[in-house]
């Protein structure tokens, strides 16, 4: 008796684990139709409040009316946007000046290799390639696709001597002007040049200007007509032993 009624007990717990072991499978199973069925819901259901319903008659004259209406922003890419800049006449006329900056400027050739530092949207880069100078590259903070790339004017990222020429048209601007003028120098080939622009000034600062740059001598300086504005220009030569 005893060991039969054991025997039953046994069974009987089978039994029940059994059938946990059921009602288990079929809660999972509920449950993953459940998330599927809930997935494929929120698939199927399209967002109202991000998808422009049409496309709008005049969109220069529709404004965003929430964070999520993109209708009017749509994505252009940088180089394209750039590109459409560069069309415009105010473009034209600030890369003249620029042209006329450099067009007889001593020590710069064809084959010159030139940097231009702080270069904005890059006028400079695009009137030294016009003027059929072979190697121009522009930096600045803000990369301004393809003309200019990204760097920081206080720590360039090229090997010393890399350049015949560094020019910048914003070296009043400099936050360390000191730093700026040992990093232009450093890029520069000995015996090469490093052209600044400044705001109009007389001799004694364009003294002040050319005392930043330990290794390099005044060869001129020059009142120039940037774009309207008034600036001087000052071209140093960097001394041939780099010491
Ligand atoms: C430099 O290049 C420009 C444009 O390609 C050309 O007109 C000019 O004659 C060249 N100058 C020299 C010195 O080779
Ligand atoms: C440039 O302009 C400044 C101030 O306007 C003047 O003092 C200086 O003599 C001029 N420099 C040259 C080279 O003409």
């Amino acid at each position: 008796m005893r060991r039969s009624g054991k025997h039953e007990g046994v069974g009987e717990e089978k039994l029940i684990d059994n059938k946990i072991d059921k009602f288990l499978k079929r809660l999972s199973c509920a449950a993953i139709t459940i998330a599927s069925l809930t997935l494929l819901f929120l698939f199927l259901r399209t967002p109202d409040t991000c998808v422009p319903r049409r496309a709008p008659a005049k969109p220069h004259l529709r404004f965003p009316k929430s964070t999520c209406d993109f209708t009017t922003r749509l994505h252009v890419p940088a180089e394209k946007r750039n590109l459409r800049i560069r069309s415009t006449r105010l473009w034209k006329v600030k890369v003249h000046s620029f042209s006329i900056l450099f067009r007889d400027l001593p020590l710069l050739h064809n084959h010159s290799h030139v940097l231009c530092i702080s270069a904005g949207a890059g006028h400079e880069v695009d009137a030294l390639h016009r003027l059929g100078v072979d190697e121009v590259t522009g930096v600045e903070i803000l990369e301004s696709p393809p003309l200019v790339g990204r760097a920081d004017p206080h720590n360039l990222p090229f090997f010393d001597g890399s350049f015949d020429l560094a020019f910048t048209a914003r070296f009043d601007e400099a936050l360390f002007p000191v730093r700026f003028a040992a990093e232009m120098e450093r890029v520069v080939k000995s015996g090469g040049a490093c052209f600044v622009l400044v705001a109009e000034c007389g001799d004694q600062e364009v003294r002040e200007v050319v005392g930043l740059f330990r290794n390099s001598k005044l060869v001129r300086s020059s009142n120039v007509s940037l774009t309207g504005t008034r600036m001087t220009g000052i071209l140093m030569r960097t001394s041939d032993n780099s010491s």
